[in-house]
């Protein structure tokens, strides 16, 4: 029965032109799925990690052959569901008439003037986010280096019926009965389009990987110099877990052969969740940021047959995101920082927080909107304000994109004096509010639920 539902969801992938990489990481993936693979990972199997070295400590030199050798590698195939988008989130603005993808076009496009380098850039889409995401960039005539595509296609998988994971059937919008395999698909998928040969053939062999949300996410030459001097496989891009990340996952050694790991929350037994979320033990988060030599991931490929073994994330969802009560469905997905236990000789180097902004919930993307954030003439982010404030938006009335906007006709309030801005309900805001200290605003509390024109909130 579920060797036809199997049978049934491959054939929908090979009716589709899916490359026979993704389709054997499907396959593995399904099958572990089907066995109720739990993927815990115990506390008595793993160490914590030793004091990790800084960004700012690594004493390789800068290494221009390295720099040179460099390709940059943005993932834009997610969906952005969660904040109730179905395309790419880099689409929306972040500034005035500035985009993620806008600020990253120019990011790149400072870095090689500054340091006279290709640097090509090369986006990860999936089958929802390639065309408006080219549509955006086609502005940017010289984005293009070396002969070399801006973008890559990521595959695609069908999503399970979550009662006997048979592909799921939706006439109503067919589009729908796929999914994005997840970030870790940035490995086939660099084989199977054939691009990874073809950055090895041009030379390239240092790639910065990192989400396409995160725009603190830039290339630091200090770090392919050190993948270099230290002929270092795969890096990852950590961060001090602070007591807002208790729950996220974190790095620790594999004790069974040394090597790292990534421990995710739903990879936790209840047994151990005091000691995973104890931040003395336990003390660093993956970024997302990560680095590879290409030849490296070239020969484990090889090694793997293109599709690398990677532990599983079952992710349960419905069909239709944006319809809680449409068909069940799971999405077999594999997260790109778990390839660290792959690699012999990986590290993890620990990076300061302009390094990781990522934008997950409109939370986030209300402090990156508001003047907290500002971009510099090379389009860094920059920030005065230390700490950042807190943001904590109503989840019935802000938590979908449209919907947020609305509250905001006028652009966010100042946040640069607040050390904390919840808001209560369905509150809109007037031009230029400024909030000051730690403020909670509440629908109740206002006039039509409005916060007037010029208020300052908390003083
Ligand atoms: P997230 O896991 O945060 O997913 O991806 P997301 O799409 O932004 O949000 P949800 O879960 O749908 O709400 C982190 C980064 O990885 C990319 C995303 O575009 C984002 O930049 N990603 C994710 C891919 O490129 N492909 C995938 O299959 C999944």
């Amino acid at each position: 029965m579920s060797a036809d539902n199997l049978a049934a969801a491959v054939q929908r992938m090979r009716d589709a032109d899916v490359s026979a990489e993704a389709i054997a990481t499907f396959e593995r993936g399904y099958r572990l799925i089907e066995q109720g693979e739990s993927g815990i990972i115990v506390e008595e199997s793993i160490e914590p990690l030793g004091e990790l070295p800084e960004l700012a400590g690594l004493d390789a030199p800068i290494d221009d052959d390295a720099v040179h050798a460099t390709v940059m590698i943005r993932l834009n195939g997610g969906l952005g569901t969660s904040m109730g988008l179905d395309t790419a989130k880099t689409l929306l603005p972040v500034k005035p008439g500035t985009t993620f993808l806008d600020v990253i076009a120019r990011q790149t496009l400072a870095f090689r003037r500054r340091h006279a380098v290709a640097l090509p850039l090369v986006f990860m889409n999936s089958f929802r986010t390639q065309q408006p995401t080219l549509e955006a960039l086609a502005r940017y005539e010289d984005l293009a280096v070396d002969g070399l595509p801006i973008d890559f296609l990521q595959s695609r998988e069908p999503k399970l019926r979550e009662d006997d994971l048979a592909p799921v059937d939706w006439p109503a919008d067919p589009d729908l009965e796929w999914c994005p395999p997840g970030h870790a698909d940035v490995y086939p998928s660099l084989r199977a389009s054939g691009l990874l040969e073809q950055l090895l053939a041009a030379g390239y062999r240092y790639a910065f990987c990192a989400n396409a949300d995160n725009l603190g996410a830039v290339v630091d030459p200090r770090l392919p110099s050190w993948l270099a001097a230290t002929g270092t496989p795969m890096a990852l891009e950590c961060c001090v877990r602070t007591p807002a990340e208790r729950k996220g996952g974190h790095l620790a050694v594999r004790r069974s052969d040394g090597r790292l790991i990534l421990r995710e929350t739903a990879q936790t037994s209840d047994e151990d969740a005091a000691a995973m979320q104890d931040l003395t033990r336990h003390r660093y988060f993956n970024t997302n940021n990560l680095w590879l030599d290409l030849q490296a991931l070239a020969d484990e490929l090889d090694r793997s047959d293109g599709a690398l073994e990677l532990p599983i994330i079952r992710n349960s969802k419905t069909v239709d995101p944006s319809d809680a009560t449409s068909t069940p469905v799971v999405q077999i997905e594999a997260a790109m920082g778990s390839a660290v236990s792959r690699f012999d000789g990986a590290r993890a180097v620990a990076v300061g927080r302009d390094r990781f902004i990522p934008v997950k919930t409109t939370d986030d993307l209300l402090l990156l909107r508001s003047d907290v954030f500002e971009l510099d003439d090379e389009y860094l982010l920059r920030t005065a304000t230390d700490p950042l404030p807190l943001v904590s938006l109503d989840k019935d009335h802000y938590k979908l994109v449209p919907d947020f906007d609305r509250h905001f006709p006028a652009g966010p309030p100042s946040l640069t004096s607040a050390t904390a801005l919840t808001v209560e309900g369905d509150v809109t805001f007037g031009a230029d509010v400024r909030v000051v200290g730690d403020v909670t605003v509440s629908a109740a509390d206002l006039d039509d639920g409005r916060v007037p024109d010029g208020a300052v909130l908390g003083e």
